[in-house]
């Protein structure tokens, strides 16, 4: 039996790819998927359960010709050099106007040359991050397509379907031309992961110092999500401290290796803040802590040959009460610094991004959802040049009234001998950046006397260069 026109194809039949494309048939599209593997085309074939409206194939001319025109066809395989071999694959079985759509952690330079190598055959390309995880894909993502602005009405109507809602919004808008998509995902990882980095730092001061179980921490991390801290990743906190492990007795949580992994995204997002020159110390870190994690056996043998001082003792009411200041007010650190990226790769990339879309498409769906960005959604509808969160009027009494408990609570982390370079680093990037003076003016003058590389004066304009000493 043969079908035809389909909708959607969709290459890649992992995890995410066959929950996006049964998303895709449940939102009324016919939808298509292919993979090499046949074990992955057969599960496809039997969870959509009518071959009319999910099929999938391992071969991939069977698929292309099974697909309507133009084609839209999403790529859900690993980064890297897979891509352009799958890209390589399809191209002699496509026609002008089809539209590709990478779904993966792309580095956004490599979305721009494919886009441009493939304009030139007449085929259209979208970077567009698919934020969410397995459930997400299945029940509804947040997605970030970028590319070229015309191309994306073939694609708009399925993927509005299939997006998250927040408040019956899609959680999925065109972001810009190029790699917008992209790199717009590649910053919410950065965000993610420092989200991450605060989230454990708190566990930690709360363990070491409040003595708190996982239990207490469950229901902590649960009150918490019901606040103004309502987010995907407290909420999966909460769940993670009530984890029992199957394998013996007691807490999942405990059993867990302390080295976490990653993948590039929160990295390309500081190396490439960097290049910007935009700072954002909070995702840095995080990507440094999941580095210094790594190194469990260094860290055990240095452990053995240093003291650390008994942890302070506090209250334990004040010391969560503090502690979901400081998380909250890391936590609009961490969006601060990365909108802020944002704002400047849109400016040197020409992205062209609405600032208040980009919040509000990550409202609902993706990993660092969280009941903030609607606030931050509207600080950016009012402004879409805001430079940065901490310029906005209403996030002014927000930090105003958490950060004497940050300082209070770092500095406690800190004699109580708990790393927390996370909260440090927000605390700190808000002190910098609400200083009207810093002591840069010693660093102007050390380059100035080391190699005469000249410095600006207060008090008239102009390049001055001092002989030293002289
Ligand atoms: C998402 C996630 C996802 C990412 C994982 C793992 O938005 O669904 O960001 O894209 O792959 O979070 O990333 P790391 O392995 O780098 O932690």
């Amino acid at each position: 039996m043969e079908y035809k026109d389909y909708n959607f194809g969709l290459i890649g039949l992992g995890v995410m790819g066959q929950n996006f494309i049964l998303n895709v048939a449940d939102s009324g599209f016919r939808a298509f998927g292919q993979d090499l593997d046949q074990e992955k085309v057969d599960a496809l074939k039997k969870a959509g359960d009518d071959l009319e409206k999910v099929n999938a194939s391992t071969d991939v001319k069977v698929f292309t010709q099974s697909l309507s025109t133009p084609r839209v066809i999403m790529l859900l395989v690993p980064a890297g050099k897979i891509v352009d071999t799958v890209i390589d694959g399809l191209l002699p079985h496509l026609d002008k106007g089809d539209l590709i759509i990478d779904g993966g952690n792309s580095y956004f330079e490599d979305t721009d040359r494919r886009e441009a190598e493939l304009k030139e055959k007449g085929i259209h390309f979208f970077g567009a991050g698919v934020s969410g995880g397995a459930e997400g894909a299945r029940k509804g993502p947040s997605i970030m397509p970028g590319g070229d602005k015309e191309a994306y009405q073939h694609v708009k109507p399925i993927f509005e379907a299939v997006s998250a809602k927040y408040e019956g919004d899609p959680c999925v808008a065109y972001l810009g031309p190029k790699s917008a998509g992209n790199y717009v995902k590649m910053v919410h990882n950065g965000i993610e992961y420092g989200m991450m980095q605060l989230t454990s730092e708190i566990y930690d001061l709360l363990k070491k110092a409040g003595g708190l179980t996982n239990e207490e921490l469950h229901k902590v991390y649960s009150k918490w999500n019901d606040g103004r801290l309502q987010s995907f990743l407290v909420e999966i906190t909460a769940e993670i401290f009530a984890q029992k492990d199957e394998e013996s007795d007691g807490d999942l949580i405990d059993k867990i290796l302390d080295k976490a992994k990653q993948k590039g995204t929160g990295k390309w997002t500081s190396q490439n803040a960097m290049d910007l020159g935009i700072p954002i110390p909070t995702i840095d870190i995080a990507v440094s802590m999941r580095e210094v994690s790594a190194l469990k056996d260094e860290r055990v043998a240095a452990d053995k040959l240093y003291d650390r001082p008994e942890p302070l003792e506090m209250e334990k009411e004040k010391l969560i009460s503090m502690a979901e200041e400081a998380l909250y007010f890391s936590f609009i650190m961490a969006y601060a610094q990365g909108m802020s990226q944002l704002a400047a790769a849109s400016k040197e990339y020409g992205y062209e991004l609405n600032m208040a879309t980009v919040a509000k498409i990550w409202r609902a769906g993706c990993i660092i959802r969280a009941g903030l960005l609607a606030d931050i959604a509207d600080a950016f509808k009012k402004d879409n040049d805001l430079k940065n969160l901490l310029l906005a009027p209403s996030f002014v009494p927000q930090v105003q009234d958490t950060i004497s408990s940050v300082r209070e609570i770092v500095a406690f982390a800190v004699k109580s001998g708990v790393p927390v370079p996370g909260l440090c680093n927000s605390l700190n990037y808000f002190e910098a950046y609400t200083s009207s003076h810093l002591p840069l003016n010693l660093i102007q003058a050390q380059r100035d006397n080391f190699g005469s590389h000249t410095y600006e004066r207060k008090d008239k304009e102009g390049i001055f260069h001092t002989e030293w000493g002289k």
